[in-house]
């Protein structure tokens, strides 16, 4: 059974909170799995050379973080990796429409694409080549499903070859056919400070060393990305340029340049994660479009049309398409043709495009009502996506925050779940407007958050 022990000698504060920092930063890792049992916290107390004392009062406050849950008899135990604790009970994904009011899950809005694959399928239920569709595939079968990809992607504001397009799974399965295919255990992936946490638990499957690239209010700092450039050798960066996850920001023509520039200059591969991008009416040029030798540029239906078609594309530098194939091939052999086939009839016909622009409208409408009631000055970056950042005001700590909310029947997600390292999380939180179907209950939440923001944070929830 493997011994937690922290390395608590690079770090400075209090050292109960040290050894809680620690704790943080191994599990979003991986270093410090799910359902570990700790050493008892006299025996932990013994091997850092700290009082009992320090030890009690670092898992107490771990088991408030959501990071630990005590069972009695039996011991502590690793929670969950940083997710927080909304997001670790098991539960259903269904729209709620009563209890609890979740504003965490960042979802597309529910109800608007039944009717069109109700109709696109059963066209293809009709189409004399549907035997085909049920057979294996290989890379060269079925080419226009990449041609439907090529156009959706024109769409996305990228042009491609047919050759250079990997249809997926989804975007998720995109990114780590990626990191499968082109990093070896070892190789340093980059990711912005904060970022799409099921990342970098791919990254310490992987075996990957993980490096945080520092943020501002307007995104990724591309002076951060280089000194990683100059400072150790990274084989990838992994970004979400627009409609940043979780933060909301999208980052500057002049900004997207600059690290267009640096990561040609010093050979890193970047991985552009733009499954929010359709969203975005006035995007910026893609990165792929900027310097389509060094991009990977990751694209879905997900967020746009429905999640569960699991329809996603990459488009690869020429010399990567082939080992992106593999990748594919090796983790699902295949993309499967009948959701391609959906999607590609929804994007050929102009259906995806009429779909994504209804959720545009509608995340547009909620937004609205996130600046009526939490007021411009809360939300620094006013954002047209399903998500808000919401940096909290001067002495609230996100967890007592998020606890607050909670307690009053609206779930949100903390910096916390996001950031690469736990201590450099800022006090602050993201709220998903679409995800609940009813407008009115997402209008009650955001009363009950802006409640919370008049309310004086308590002596013990004040940050120390
Ligand atoms: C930033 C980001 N990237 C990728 C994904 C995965 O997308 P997909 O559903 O297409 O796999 C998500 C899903 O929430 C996401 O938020």
């Amino acid at each position: 059974m493997a011994i937690w022990i922290p390395d608590l000698s690079s770090r400075e504060g209090p050292k109960y909170l040290r050894i809680v920092e620690a704790m943080a930063e191994d599990i979003a890792t991986g270093r410090l799995a799910e359902g570990t049992r700790l050493l008892p916290h006299r025996e932990l107390a013994y091997q850092l050379g700290v009082s009992p004392n320090t030890t009690s009062r670092a898992y107490a406050e771990a088991v408030k973080r959501a990071l630990l849950k005590g069972e009695v008899g039996r011991g502590t135990f690793v929670r969950s990796s940083g997710a927080d604790p909304a997001q670790a009970e098991p539960e259903s994904l269904k729209r709620p429409e009563s209890g609890p009011i979740d504003l965490s899950r960042n979802l597309p809005m529910p109800g608007f694409s039944e009717q069109h694959i109700r109709r696109v399928v059963a066209e293809i239920a009709k189409d004399t080549g549907l035997g085909s569709m049920l057979d294996y595939q290989t890379d060269t079968d079925l080419l226009h499903h990449r041609a439907a990809g090529q156009t959706w992607l024109a769409r996305c504001g990228v042009a491609s070859d047919l050759d250079c397009i990997v249809p997926v799974v989804g975007g998720q399965h995109g990114i780590l056919s990626v990191l499968m295919a082109l990093l070896q255990p070892g190789d340093l992936l980059l990711a912005e400070a904060l970022t799409y946490a099921p990342v970098l638990a791919m990254a310490a499957r992987l075996n990957l060393q993980a490096g945080a690239v520092a943020m501002d209010g307007n995104g990724v700092l591309p002076e951060a990305f280089e000194a990683w450039c100059r400072d150790a050798k990274p084989k990838a960066f992994y970004l979400t340029p627009t409609l940043q996850a979780p933060t909301t920001a999208t980052l500057s023509e002049a900004r997207r340049t600059r690290i267009a520039q640096i990561a040609a200059q010093y050979g890193v591969i970047l991985i552009e994660d733009d499954v929010f991008g359709p969203l975005k009416s006035d995007k910026p040029t893609p990165l792929a479009q900027i310097t389509p030798e060094t991009t990977i540029y990751v694209t879905s239906l997900s967020k746009a049309v429905a999640p569960g078609l699991r329809v996603g594309f990459l488009k690869a530098p020429a010399k990567l398409a082939a080992a992106l194939h593999h990748a594919v091939n090796l983790s699902v052999w295949m993309t499967p043709p009948l959701t391609l086939e959906v999607a590609s009839r929804l994007i050929k016909d102009g259906t995806a495009t009429e779909m994504t622009k209804q959720q545009q409208r509608i995340a547009r409408q909620r937004q609205r009502l996130v600046q009526d009631i939490l007021g411009m000055a809360a939300i620094p970056t006013p954002s047209d996506g399903f998500h808000v950042w919401l940096p909290l005001p001067e002495g609230w700590r996100a967890d007592v925050f998020s606890s607050e909310c909670a307690r009053l029947s609206v779930r949100v997600s903390e910096a916390r779940s996001f950031a690469m390292n736990a201590s450099d999380a800022p006090e602050a939180i993201r709220l998903c407007v679409s995800h609940e179907a009813n407008e009115e209950r997402v209008q009650r939440g955001l009363e009950i958050i802006a409640g919370v923001l008049r309310q004086k944070p308590s002596g013990s929830s004040m940050v120390i």
